[in-house]
């Protein structure tokens, strides 16, 4: 193995014995080809095959619903029936017999879900809109969750995780940040209620912490739990800050949570995400380092990584424990085989050119796709200005 990348090959362990055999993991992309009833499809079993055989340490499957009441796209994944779990089960035990293992990220899209798909108003803290989904949504209408709407979420995350747990996983994701349900709670700029649920980092973060208390219960605490925590909504002071999160930070250390994994952004902001600046990633880096001085529990963050020098450089620079990759395993799923072997000449580098992102939003697009691997080639039809 080239030595220039001896800390990314470096292995870790994770709460709940989770082994990692290096520190590259890949960060959720929903690619929206999942089966009719949102099971995974054999496509997408087969696509997370190839990222696993192509050498990180960890693979998050993008976001699966935890019901049938939140949804956004026709073939997202979802988690709430023993089907979806028995279909998912095998993915599993492929990575497990390869010392790589599979966290199943568990959504609720909250004000950023479509009514489109649900036929239901969607479910938020306080009734603040997402400007994005308003564009997108032609029937867009949000509820303002009562304590009953809360409860049964709750409950909604607990079975969920109790269906990975009966598919033989040992982690999951929540997904805590970039605007969606419990991101919504945690920020300031989503959550204005003045009820238990708000009013303070301590009330914004109690949701998430019923959560984790119901998920401990529905898995006798036989599952480890990362968070996907959204730092900074890019919306100014009067969004979700990393100096804002520091208290939750060491609540969720308390909560015995294995692994963090930092995001940035909020549905009306994800340009920042598709096509960040320098700057953007300077606060990023800045942020993340912010909560890592504040735990223990080891830390990661996905965000314009495209190669293996660059997370190298970011471990040694202590930024972070971990470092998550999606768009540059997507464009090439063996980019870390390939650089552990000093192969890099061979890598077909991702352009971030976030056309990616694109599809999710595109009615001619019936999946995700990219303009650099042909596994995955994006029909010709689909074209976007560059
Ligand atoms: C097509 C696409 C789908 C995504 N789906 C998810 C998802 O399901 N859950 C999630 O937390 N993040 C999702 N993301 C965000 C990524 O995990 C990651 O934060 C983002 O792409 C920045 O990392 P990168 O620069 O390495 O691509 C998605 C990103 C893309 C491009
Ligand atoms: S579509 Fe573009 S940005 Fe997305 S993975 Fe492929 S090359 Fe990268």
């Amino acid at each position: 193995m080239a030595a220039r990348f001896d800390r990314c090959a470096a292995g870790l362990v994770l709460a709940g014995g989770i082994r990692l055999a290096n520190r590259i993991y890949f960060a959720p992309m929903g690619i929206d080809a999942a089966d009719d009833d949102g099971s995974i499809s054999e496509g997408m079993r087969r696509f997370y095959r190839d990222v696993i055989d192509g050498g990180c340490g960890l693979v998050i499957l993008g976001n699966s619903a935890i019901d049938g009441s939140t949804r956004l796209q026709r073939g997202g994944l979802c988690l709430f029936t023993a089907a979806q779990a028995d279909a998912v089960a095998p993915l599993l035990d492929y990575g497990e017999a390869r010392r790589c293992p599979v966290a199943i990220q568990l959504q609720h899209y909250g004000a950023q879900g479509s009514t489109t798909m649900t036929d239901a108003p969607l479910l938020s803290p306080s009734g603040v809109p997402c400007r994005r989904m308003q564009r997108l949504d032609p029937n867009y209408r949000l509820r303002v969750m009562d304590q009953d709407d809360i409860d049964r979420t709750v409950r909604q995350f607990g079975r969920a995780a109790a269906l990975a747990r009966s598919a033989g996983s040992r982690l999951i994701q929540l997904q805590a940040s970039n605007g969606y349900l419990i991101g919504s709670f945690l920020s300031p700029y989503t959550n204005k209620r003045t009820d238990k649920y708000g009013g303070d980092a301590v009330g914004r973060s109690r949701f998430l912490m019923e959560i984790l208390d119901e998920i401990d219960r529905t898995t006798r605490g036989e599952i480890s739990i990362s968070v996907r925590l959204g730092i900074d909504d890019r919306v100014g002071a009067e969004g979700l800050q990393p100096a804002l999160l520091l208290d939750t930070v060491r609540r969720l250390e308390a909560q015995n949570v294995a692994f963090i994994s930092c995001s940035i952004c909020i549905g009306e902001t994800f340009g920042e995400l598709a096509a960040p600046t320098e700057a953007t990633l300077r606060d990023l880096h800045a942020g993340v380092r912010l909560v890592k001085s504040a735990t223990t529990i080891p830390i990661g963050f996905a965000g314009g990584v495209g190669s293996l020098d660059t997370a190298e450089a970011l471990l040694s620079r202590e930024v972070c424990d971990l470092v998550g990759m999606t768009r540059a395993i997507f464009a090439d799923n063996a980019i870390v085989s390939k650089s552990f072997a000093g192969r890099t000449q061979e890598i077909d580098w991702c352009r971030f050119d976030g056309n990616c992102f694109k599809d999710k939003s595109n009615p001619k697009a019936s999946r995700v796709y990219c303009c650099v691997n042909e596994k995955y080639r994006r029909p010709t039809d689909i074209y976007y200005a560059s």
